[in-house]
């Protein structure tokens, strides 16, 4: 089904974003204006310069020399703060703020925040909760603030988040396609918070789209002006996001996409290297996404292949038309071909770039589509996909799938179990479980069944990662290995996964509901581990099935 033309309300706001004065300032006095070293947080911002003196460790000293921080006495942690008392604490010389329900005085904190005073009085007066979980959530604050600590927030309606659709009246129509109805959700849509930051080089611009949000990105450019799109969708919806530039800028940027956080950052060379005033300005739109975006045709140029085996091949796509982009963790996209005159059309999971190389997590994003494919001689698709050569187009899809990361967010040990081309949904899985911070993943198996141990793809980039990662464990289960394979050995079986399992949890204080499951591979091979773990009575949400 799509939608009319027209027929779908958009929201739109335009944002004319103050300048970050912190960095036109710092650059102005010549402290770190061109500073090419990444954070401490991995990411692209430049760490405010903190006055000598106020450290992390002279905030420790400063914390023990019983000074008091709250500045409110012996009421200090029994208070019970209202939202509006909160809102008076809004100074540089009197600031409070509150994150998870809980107030603290960080005025005498303001020069030791290692993101700058200017950011932390962002949060002054407020509660902070979303301002700080969109940052730095690993950030122990409670431990850091445990001397400013003033009390309990009183919860209060006057605290409501910013609602772009604020009634059932002016609320988006229902998402068409089929896909995303399932997870549609009646919570007021955000547009994603924007934020910006540039070097004499570079400008970066950020958006926040929540945690676990797992945002498809695109971005383009009108070349003939300073105009950039950017569509971010999650949640059912597409946000645009339209920016024109203060100055010019190189296209494309470098992207980068944090999955945990939702943090989005697009970080372009500037055509001449100043100082901006200020960034340009932002207009968004939020709509919903909808069947016919979805069955966009995408036409793309083949720019890097390679064999990974006897029958498989890895192929790295550019989009051809002047677009770069992001495709969610654990989505497929399709791809269509006519064979006489026919229309063919398979799925295909796109797998990080780094297959190229080496299989690690990278610094940025890749904003090219990288397959890996199994030729079978008497396949349709796989075969003209296995015989492509550079140069060659190849049409696919937007993405799409069920999957969703938010399942995810609370679960710390997981087994995976994929069969064969079934690998491709897991390689970014794994690198991104192994990257989480917030929530650590403490154990990752794999259990992965071929025919041979020629049919393994990257098997030895999996064993180098378990030597390297004690928390990653690969077991090869092979159906018609020979004689010399010392490895596990059949199908997927009860017996299989009662033993994967009892060893998965030996030695930890994990049970069996604790483990998260995530299963792709050949029909046959899904649906015969359905039916397994019904007969060993795991409950639906604790497993995922990549399904076409
Ligand atoms: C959600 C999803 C994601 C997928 N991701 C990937 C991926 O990342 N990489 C990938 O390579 N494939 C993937 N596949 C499988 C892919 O979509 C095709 O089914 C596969 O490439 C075969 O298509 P074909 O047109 O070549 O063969 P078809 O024309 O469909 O089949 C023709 C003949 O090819 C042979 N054949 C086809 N499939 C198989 C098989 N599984 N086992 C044995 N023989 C077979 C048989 O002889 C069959 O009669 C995915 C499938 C789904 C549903
Ligand atoms: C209120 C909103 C806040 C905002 C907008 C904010 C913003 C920032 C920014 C922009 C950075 C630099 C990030 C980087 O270099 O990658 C930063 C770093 C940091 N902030 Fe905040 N901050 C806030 C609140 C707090 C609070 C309340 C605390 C602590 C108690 C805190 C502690 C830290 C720490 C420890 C770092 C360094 C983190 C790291 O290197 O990983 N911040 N903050």
């Amino acid at each position: 089904m799509s939608s009319k033309p027209g027929s779908s309300k958009s929201v739109e706001s335009q944002r004319p974003v103050p300048p970050v004065l912190r960095d036109v300032g710092k650059l102005a006095a010549g402290v770190a204006s061109v500073s090419t070293g990444g954070s401490a947080t991995g990411n692209l911002r430049n760490k405010y310069a903190l006055a000598p003196g106020h450290s992390l460790m002279d905030w420790i000293r400063l914390g023990s020399s019983g000074k008091d921080l709250t500045g409110v006495g012996s009421q200090a942690g029994n208070l019970s703060v209202t939202p509006s008392e909160l809102a008076l604490h809004n100074k540089e010389t009197d600031a409070w703020l509150c994150i998870r329900g809980r107030v603290y005085n960080v005025t005498a904190y303001l020069p030791f925040h290692p993101g700058g005073p200017e950011q932390l009085m962002k949060g002054a007066g407020k509660d902070a909760t979303r301002l700080f979980e969109e940052v730095h959530p690993w950030v122990n604050f409670d431990q850091i603030l445990t001397k400013c600590y003033v009390g309990k927030l009183k919860a209060h309606p006057e605290f409501e988040p910013e609602e772009v659709f604020k009634s059932e009246k002016n609320a988006p129509p229902p998402p068409q396609n089929n896909e995303t109805v399932a997870n549609a959700t009646k919570e007021p849509i955000l547009l994603p918070r924007f934020d910006w930051i540039q070097k004499l080089d570079y400008i970066t611009i950020i958006f926040y789209t929540g945690n676990f949000s797992n945002p498809m990105l695109e971005t383009t450019t009108r070349g003939d002006d300073n105009t950039h799109s950017i569509f971010l969708t999650y949640n059912n919806t597409i946000f645009d996001n339209e920016i024109v530039f203060a100055g010019k800028v190189h296209f494309p940027g470098r992207i980068k996409v944090t999955c945990e956080t939702g943090k989005v950052e697009l970080c372009y060379k500037k055509c001449q290297g100043s100082v901006w005033d200020n960034f340009g300005v932002l207009k968004q739109k939020a709509r919903p996404y909808t069947d016919s975006l979805v069955q966009a045709k995408l036409k793309c140029k083949v720019v890097n292949k390679i064999k990974v085996n006897y029958n498989t091949v890895l192929i790295e796509l550019e989009r051809s038309d002047n677009t770069k982009s992001v495709v969610p963790l654990g989505k497929h996209i399709k791809v269509f071909d006519t064979i006489k005159g026919e229309e063919i059309v398979r799925s295909y999971t796109p797998v990080p770039i780094c297959l190229f190389s080496k299989f690690r997590q990278q610094n940025y994003t890749t904003d090219n589509i990288c397959l890996m494919v199994k030729r079978y001689p008497e396949g349709n698709l796989s075969k003209i996909l296995g015989d492509c050569l550079t140069g060659d187009t190849v049409t696919i899809s937007k993405p799409l799938g069920s999957f969703n990361l938010q399942e995810i967010e609370k679960r710390e040990t997981f087994i995976i179990l994929a069969a064969g081309t079934g690998i491709t949904p897991m390689f970014a899985i794994i690198l991104f479980l192994l990257e989480r911070r917030i929530r650590k993943c403490q154990r990752l198996r794999l259990l992965f069944f071929n025919r041979t141990p020629d049919d393994i793809p990257f098997r030895t980039q999996f064993e180098e990662l378990q030597r390297e990662e004690p928390r990653f464990k690969v077991f090869h289960v092979l159906s018609q290995a020979d004689n010399t394979w010392t490895g596990l050995r059949g199908h997927v079986s009860r017996s299989i996964l009662e033993e994967t399992i009892a060893d998965h949890l030996k030695d930890t204080t994990y049970v069996k509901s604790d483990v998260y499951f995530m299963v792709c591979g050949p029909t046959i091979f899904t649906t015969l581990t359905q039916q397994l773990f019904k007969d060993l009575q795991f409950k639906d949400e604790q497993i995922h099935f990549f399904l076409g």
